[in-house]
């Protein structure tokens, strides 16, 4: 088992963009820099995407210019094509994320495009990052199942992320957008993607529709993967699959990790704290447990002392 993981912080991206309300642009800065200050080395900030199709994501330039950066801590933003790779990089994004699908359904409803088309509309981004030093991670969605098409091939994500690192991805962000997927199916898809790609490429991200989410990391941890997404309370959910819930949320993740002596580097005390006030603007708790339990003080003497164990 890895002594430490690395976590991505999708909630300011994946958490907010699907939020219907007006979420004000200096609540979206001080989300990104009290996630940064509570250790998170990186942070998806937010899409460079059509802002008609995805309102929440309209200002993310402007979260990048006011944004104060911590030295260190990796700024990245969501683009499907060339307009979102120029914007992304004129706005300081630090790495940029192209989002792929490994069912046809899902790609079309997602970003209007087969996969064919969506892979056709990465190379410019590849180049554009490449020109200007910047990683590119890609996601591969509905690599569990699609609310379209159900089960998915494993054999399907393996060749599409293949595909993807041969076009210069760094990263394989394997996602399971709705959150079906439990244990073995984590299994199933890492030893079909394992087998096409270098292991050390793969990341997971999981939404934690049917609570599976956790198990699904230690499953995976277990097998030597280090790098999660999470976001903030648990936010988020993605506009185009409806019903699929938050992400598997940053403080069940800490909190799992500090009592596991898995090291990522974060306060879950400061995270917690940042998602109460997210949650404030947005009217409502978030559905994270840790974060409730943070909240009501139970069992906090081993929460505090885990969380200095785990604070870099
Ligand atoms: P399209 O309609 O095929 O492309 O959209 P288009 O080139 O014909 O453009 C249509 C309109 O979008 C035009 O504006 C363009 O200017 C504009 P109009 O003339 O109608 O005013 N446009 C853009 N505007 C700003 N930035 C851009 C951009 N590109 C075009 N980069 C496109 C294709 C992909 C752009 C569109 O379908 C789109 O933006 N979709 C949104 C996709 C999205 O954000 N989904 C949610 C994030 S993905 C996710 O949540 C999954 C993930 O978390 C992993 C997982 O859980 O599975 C990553
Ligand atoms: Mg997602």
């Amino acid at each position: 088992m890895p002594n430490s993981i690395r976590i991505l912080e999708v909630g300011p991206r994946d958490g907010l963009q699907n939020e219907a309300g007006e979420v004000p642009v200096e609540a979206k800065v001080a989300l990104v820099e009290a996630l940064a200050a509570a250790g998170l080395p990186e942070i998806e900030v937010g899409a460079f995407v059509n802002p008609k199709l995805v309102p929440q994501m309209a200002e993310s330039a402007e979260v990048f210019r006011r944004m104060r950066r911590r030295e260190g801590v990796v700024y990245s933003a969501l683009v499907p094509n060339r307009r979102g790779a120029e914007a992304a990089i004129e706005a300081g994004a630090d790495l940029l994320s192209v989002f792929a699908s490994a069912s046809e359904s899902f790609s079309r409803r997602n970003t209007n495009a087969s996969i064919a088309e969506s892979l056709a509309r990465f190379e410019p981004v590849f180049e554009i990052a490449a020109g200007a030093s910047r990683p590119v991670r890609a996601y591969v969605s509905c690599a569990f199942g699609c609310p379209d098409e159900g089960e998915v091939d494993p054999t399907r994500v393996a060749s599409l992320a293949r595909e993807l690192v041969d076009a210069g991805a760094s990263e394989i962000d394997v996602s399971d957008t709705i959150g079906v997927a439990v244990p073995r199916d984590v299994d199933r898809v890492l030893d079909a993607v394992g087998a096409e790609i270098d292991p050390s490429r793969i990341a997971l991200h999981f939404h934690d529709t049917r609570g599976t989410a956790i198990a699904n990391v230690m499953t995976a941890i277990d097998r030597g993967v280090t790098r999660f997404d999470s976001s903030c309370g648990g936010l988020g959910g993605c506009p185009f699959a409806p019903g699929a819930s938050g992400n598997l949320a940053t403080e069940d993740l800490l909190y799992v990790c500090a009592r596991s002596g898995i090291e990522t580097g974060a306060s879950l005390a400061d995270v917690a704290a940042a998602s109460s006030a997210i949650g404030e603007v947005l009217g409502r708790r978030l559905p994270s447990k840790a974060l409730a339990a943070v909240r009501s003080g139970v069992g906090n003497d081993q929460c505090r002392s885990e969380d200095g164990a785990a604070r870099r």
